[in-house]
């Protein structure tokens, strides 16, 4: 990475104080916007160019919103209508892009494609979740999190589903900002070897497992997320052996009274998650939901070297 380039590519590439800088800067941003304060334009000029590979609602709609309350503007392109859907090269699609916009979004299933991007752009690219993970969401998460219960550092976060990118975010963050992370997942779609690896390598503090009642036991927050998510294709099987990890009723009462409870959105509602603890007093769900629009304000002004 270019060291005058500022990408926002994973949770587990940045520093703590950092990370902590942009979420300060997102706090700060939410907190004159519901005062009706005059703010400032930092961006006024630049314009984000926004990828999408798979469709969104949440990261599409906070993105541009964000841009425009930054004083800038976006440009939502999709990997279809681009020549990138006909041959042409993630490294030339950055090249290209490079020269007209101030920095590049993307949301896109191939990890190794968005490394390529960045590798390549000259301004900063923003990780819009790809296979591997999905920083925004995390760093929105982190921020509900603390508006709700105060400094996650020493909490205990439950992760009940599958592995997949969220949950790799979550872990990534648990590294850095030191919270616990107790994780159910079936075996079967257990994290692979490299997130292992990694959990090994980092002495994260995170626990996997397979037992869902386990996981919640003391956790302060319990989070889920959709059984198939996008590039899944064993529905019907991860339907099937998911279902015990479900968060309902009976498995928010064995976590902490106070706990909280987080998904990414879009739910499935009747799979991962029943209406009752979605719809219910411990959900924070739309907080969360609203809070991509503040957190990737804060990424924005980071990237843009408006945030130490
Ligand atoms: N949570 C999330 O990323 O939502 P979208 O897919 O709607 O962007
Ligand atoms: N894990 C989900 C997140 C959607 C925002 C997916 O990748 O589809």
């Amino acid at each position: 990475m270019s060291k005058s380039v500022r990408h926002f590519l994973d949770i587990s590439e940045l520093p703590l104080s950092e990370l902590r800088n942009m979420l300060a800067a997102s706090t700060a941003m939410k907190a004159k916007l519901k005062a009706h304060e005059k703010v400032t334009k930092p961006l006024e000029g630049k314009t984000l160019a926004m990828i999408f590979e798979r469709p969104s609602t949440r990261t599409r709609v906070s993105f541009d919103v964000g841009m425009r309350q930054l004083g800038g503007e976006s440009i939502m392109l999709t990997g279809a209508e681009m020549q990138l859907g006909r041959g042409e090269t993630i490294a030339d699609t950055a090249r290209v892009l490079s020269r007209y916009v101030d920095a590049i979004m993307i949301r896109i299933l191939n990890h190794d494609a968005l490394l390529e991007l960045a590798a390549h752009a000259t301004v900063p690219v923003i990780n819009g979740l790809t296979r591997r993970s999905h920083p925004c969401q995390v760093m929105a998460d982190l921020m509900t999190f603390e508006e709700h219960r105060g400094p996650i550092e020493g909490r205990t976060v439950a992760w009940t589903g599958d592995d997949n990118n969220v949950l790799a975010s979550w872990a990534h963050a648990a590294e850095r900002f030191k919270f616990k992370l107790n994780v159910a997942t079936p075996p079967q779609l257990a994290p692979n070897k490299a997130m292992k690896d990694w959990i090994k390598a980092t002495q994260a503090p995170i626990v996997l497992g397979n037992d869902p009642e386990a996981a919640v036991r003391g956790a302060d927050c319990v989070v889920t997320d959709t059984w198939v998510s996008m590039g899944d294709k064993d529905g019907e099987h991860r339907h099937n052996v998911l279902k015990p990890y479900q968060v309902n009723e009976k498995l928010m009462s064995l976590a902490n009274k106070d706990a909280i409870f987080m998904h990414c959105l879009p739910a499935h509602r009747g799979e991962e998650v029943t209406d009752e603890v979605i719809d219910g007093p411990q959900s924070v769900v739309f907080d969360e939901a609203e809070n991509r629009l503040h957190a990737q304000k804060g990424i924005l002004a980071w990237c843009f070297n408006e945030v130490a």
